[in-house]
């Protein structure tokens, strides 16, 4: 095993004995394994925290020559984000938005071939209406946590009914559903 999976399996470990939210290991894994499949080179992530996902993203990101771009709002998730993006020495291919992703998202310029929600569960349809335009055709939207939260975010699977926009409901850990939307 590598420095850096080391380093993720101690952050794990740490994270889980202190209730941090991360995705788990198999889904981490599971997303790992798109990005790869994909040869993705420019993600968004809505939803940082300490950057689990996002250093789980940038090993294969970093591989295919790309970068990432991720949004947190808590100050102190992003200082500790900071330190350890430096630490497994990713911090140069990771842009951290530090506010809050409704305010920050309409003022993103680019297209993305991979995005990742993964905030507030009660502003999911916003998040998905901010960034649905900012996604490549052909490319990848995968929404986290959508059966344990699915109360919080009734309005976003209305909204999923009413565009008719269809999706994979993913049982990639028991714990850790997600939504996976490829679009045309
Ligand atoms: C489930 S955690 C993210 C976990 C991370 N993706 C991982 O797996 O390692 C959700 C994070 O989203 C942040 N968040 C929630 N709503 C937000 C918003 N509107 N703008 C920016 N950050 C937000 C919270 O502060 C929290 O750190």
């Amino acid at each position: 095993m590598t420095n850096i999976e080391n380093f993720l399996k101690e952050l794990k470990a740490y994270w889980v004995a202190n209730d941090i939210p991360n995705v788990t290991e198999t889904n981490a894994r599971f997303l790992r394994d798109l990005v790869k499949i994909k040869w993705a080179k420019n993600l968004l992530e809505v939803g940082m925290a300490n950057g689990y996902s996002t250093i789980n993203f940038a090993i294969e990101i970093q591989k295919n020559g790309g970068k990432i771009t991720t949004i947190e709002f808590s100050p102190d998730s992003v200082a500790k984000a900071k330190a350890n993006f430096e630490a497994v020495k990713l911090d140069w291919i990771i842009d951290i938005r530090c506010g809050n992703a409704l305010d920050i998202l309409p003022s993103l310029g680019e297209k993305y071939d991979f995005i990742f929600i993964d905030a507030m569960k009660k502003r999911y349809k916003d998040f998905f209406i901010l960034t649905w335009d900012k996604l490549e055709s052909g490319w990848i939207m995968i929404l986290d946590d959508v059966i344990k939260f699915r109360h919080k975010m009734e309005s976003f699977y209305e909204y999923m009914e009413e565009i008719g926009l269809e999706y994979n409901l993913l049982p990639i850990d028991e714990d850790d559903w997600v939504i996976m939307i490829v679009k045309d």
